[in-house]
């Protein structure tokens, strides 16, 4: 095995529209990089550097889905041949997990459309594990599986059918881990509402450590997507909306609906609870005015939050690191930021008070 793989180029991906936000912020006078290539949800960035594929050092942003040092771009219209062409450049190099995924080819929730489930890359990442297992190399058994903090992992990432990129990256995050940076939970058949693959990708990136049993609260819970998934991980629910609930989320015993604005309800009677979760549809400033009122009162013994914060357009992102202090002045001392891959013009802020 060699360890020579370098590159100036580093790529990100992102939802459809939040490149130029990310890009301003990265590239020069801003930041150290220069636009290289963009494509909606894709773009790579040159550095003065020739950097080692597995080098921490990589953009950092809220709004970035996935990032890596990008390696080369593949052309062609046979599949096989490509696969040849990658594996017999990048074979011999010690990485340890290999990634396949597309580039979103919409906005999430857009027409069905949902990031991280896509036949294409699904099929092109079969054949490249049969054709590991045609050169008898074990790393066959690691492609698109969820990769550990710490591993080496190779990325081939599709541009379009016949144009691919190579990319490496030492995985630092749990989300590093997944498949283009996707939390792809599969997706019921009863599924009440976008809210429930939002929580599901949430809960894992969020480390938060759920119990069963745990009491948790969501204001803005109408009509129950988010509940949907708490109630199935065995958690004590209430929910908090004007609005109404899906008959079988206010039919579940487990399920109390306080049909009103959470500031009509009294602050002690969050006492009891461990977690709150927000998805009301109100401006940032709205959302984190009513938590900050609840989370910071007397009696409150929250150990972790899980905001949905609205971005009423790309630029309010800048915004994102004012949030972050302002919810770790309320005592919680992790306080995270990143657009999930089921967000949809908004991101998730999560805090976790792990002391006192
Ligand atoms: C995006 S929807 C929530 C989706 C929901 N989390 C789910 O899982 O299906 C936003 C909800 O916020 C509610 N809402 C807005 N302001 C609120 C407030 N001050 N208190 C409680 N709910 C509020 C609205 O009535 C609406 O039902």
């Amino acid at each position: 095995m060699t360890d020579t793989l370098h590159s100036p180029y580093v790529y990100f991906s992102c939802q459809h529209g939040a490149e130029a936000t990310i890009k301003a912020q990265l590239c020069e006078p801003e930041g150290p990089y220069r636009l290289s290539f963009s494509q909606k949800g894709f773009v790579t960035l040159k550095s003065e550097l020739d950097t080692p594929a597995w080098s921490r050092s990589l953009p950092q942003s809220p709004l970035i889905r996935a990032c890596g040092h990008a390696l080369g771009k593949f052309d062609g219209d046979n599949s096989t041949e490509l696969i040849d062409q990658i594996l017999n450049q990048y074979l011999s190099y010690d990485w340890e997990c290999l990634h396949v995924w597309q580039r979103d080819v919409a906005q999430p929730g857009w027409n069905g459309f949902e990031p991280g489930r896509s036949v294409l890359a699904e099929s092109i990442a079969e054949q490249f594990q049969k054709a590991l297992l045609a050169r008898n190399d074990p790393r066959s058994q690691t492609v698109n599986s969820i990769a550990k903090v710490g591993t080496k992992l190779l990325e081939v990432i599709l541009l379009e059918p016949n144009r691919w990129w190579v990319a490496a990256k030492p995985v630092q995050t749990e989300s590093d881990g997944w498949p283009g940076g996707v939390y792809a939970v599969p997706i019921p058949e009863n599924m009440i509402s976008r809210a429930y693959l939002k929580i599901s990708e949430a809960i894992p990136w969020s480390r938060l450590p759920f119990q069963p049993g745990d009491r948790v609260v969501e204001i803005g819970s109408s009509p129950g997507g988010a509940c949907q998934r708490l109630l199935d991980l065995g958690a004590q629910v209430v929910g908090i909306d004007p609005a109404d609930m899906d008959d079988s989320i206010a039919g579940n015993p487990r399920f109390e609906h306080w049909r009103s604005k959470s500031q009509q309800v009294k602050r002690r009677l969050f006492k009891t609870f461990r977690y709150l979760i927000c998805d009301a549809n109100v401006a940032p400033n709205y959302t984190l005015d009513t938590v900050e009122a609840i989370v910071t009162y007397p009696t409150s013994k929250f150990r972790g939050l899980i905001l949905t914060i609205k971005l009423s357009t790309w630029e309010h992102a800048k915004e994102i690191p004012q949030h972050l202090e302002r919810v770790r002045a309320w005592g919680f001392d992790r306080v995270e930021a990143r657009q999930l891959a089921h967000n949809r013009r908004e991101y998730c802020l999560v805090a976790e008070r792990t002391v006192g």
